[in-house]
């Protein structure tokens, strides 16, 4: 917090009103730092703009008409934290979401797995779990799977008891199988998995070998060494000052040579470490480890 967050005096010696806006934006910013000194979800650094309209959505949907009343009820009230931490994390994801990211995985990352004992790879802020089932069935396609544990990892634990279940809304099946030929798939999406009624469940085989966790990608710290991390469509809600600090984060948890995959909108230039890495597929932002 700096001293430009508070209303200033002009030359008169009388204090400058400011308008709804700052205030709001200064309601914010003592929501986040009371947020991050009571329950330690730092969401100080993450870009500002969404933060706001959700906070907006969510003191409607609670009923409470300003954002520092909301501030009150979340810092005397956990069940009310967890309501906001699951309204402030953008859950939306599918299977072989963006087919030509697998696709090239398939074509380009693959091989150079095969070329290893045994592989770990980390998906981080991995939602509701598509992304991780996609991964499992590639794998398996790869012949890869028998040999690679996924680290699934999400702050949001509600969002990962979900996707630890593996079962999903049957509706949705028909996009994903539609993505899935996209990827490059081998065989058919029901294959992997049982439908019963409106709901379908993943194969207990593509689960085997996942681990699911709560990790925190802004106050938790490297746990492992990879050789591949997928963290998509994450780093775009952070600022470039908390995407730089999350960026050494993922090298020093990536092994010489492994590899980094970001999401469509999200590139590694810019980033500190960015000299560290080479291109695998610039498109698909694909990344290797080089140092
Ligand atoms: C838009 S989803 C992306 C899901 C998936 N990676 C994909 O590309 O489809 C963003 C996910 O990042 C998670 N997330 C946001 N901030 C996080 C943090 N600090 N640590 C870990 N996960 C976080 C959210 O809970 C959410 O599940």
């Amino acid at each position: 917090m700096t001293a430009r967050d508070f209303p200033m005096r002009d030359g008169c010696g009388s204090i400058e009103k400011p308008d709804s806006a700052e205030v709001e934006d200064l309601e914010i910013r003592l929501l986040l730092e009371g947020v991050f000194q009571r329950y330690g979800y730092d969401f100080r650094d993450y870009a500002l703009s969404s933060l706001k309209r959700r906070t907006r959505n969510f003191s409607a949907q609670e009923g409470v008409s300003t954002i520092s009343a909301l501030q009150e009820k979340i810092l005397r009230d956990p069940e009310l934290m967890e309501r906001y931490l699951h309204a402030l994390s953008v859950n939306v994801t599918s299977m072989f979401r963006d087919p030509g990211f697998y696709r090239a995985f398939r074509e380009k990352v693959a091989p150079f797995l095969r070329t290893y004992p045994s592989t770990r790879i980390w998906h981080a802020g991995c939602s509701s779990g598509e992304e991780v089932y996609s991964m499992a069935i590639l794998l398996m396609e790869e012949g890869l799977h028998e040999k690679t544990r996924i680290y699934a990892t999400d702050f949001d634990e509600k969002t990962l008891q979900q996707a630890k279940t593996g079962v999903y809304p049957l509706q949705a099946m028909a996009d994903h199988e539609k993505n899935y030929i996209e990827s490059g798939g081998k065989r058919s999406l029901p294959d992997y998995y049982v439908a019963r009624y409106d709901h379908v469940m993943f194969a207990e085989r593509l689960r085997e070998n996942i681990v699911w966790a709560q990790h925190n990608l802004v106050t938790d710290g490297s746990f492992n060494e990879f050789h591949a991390i997928v963290c998509r469509n994450v780093m775009i809600y952070f600022n470039s000052a908390l995407q730089a600090r999350v960026h050494k984060l993922f090298h020093e948890s990536l092994a010489r040579f492994g590899i980094l995959a970001l999401g469509e909108k999200e590139t590694i230039h810019g980033s500190p470490v960015a000299a560290c890495y080479g291109t695998v597929d610039e498109y698909e932002k694909i990344y290797k480890r080089k140092q």
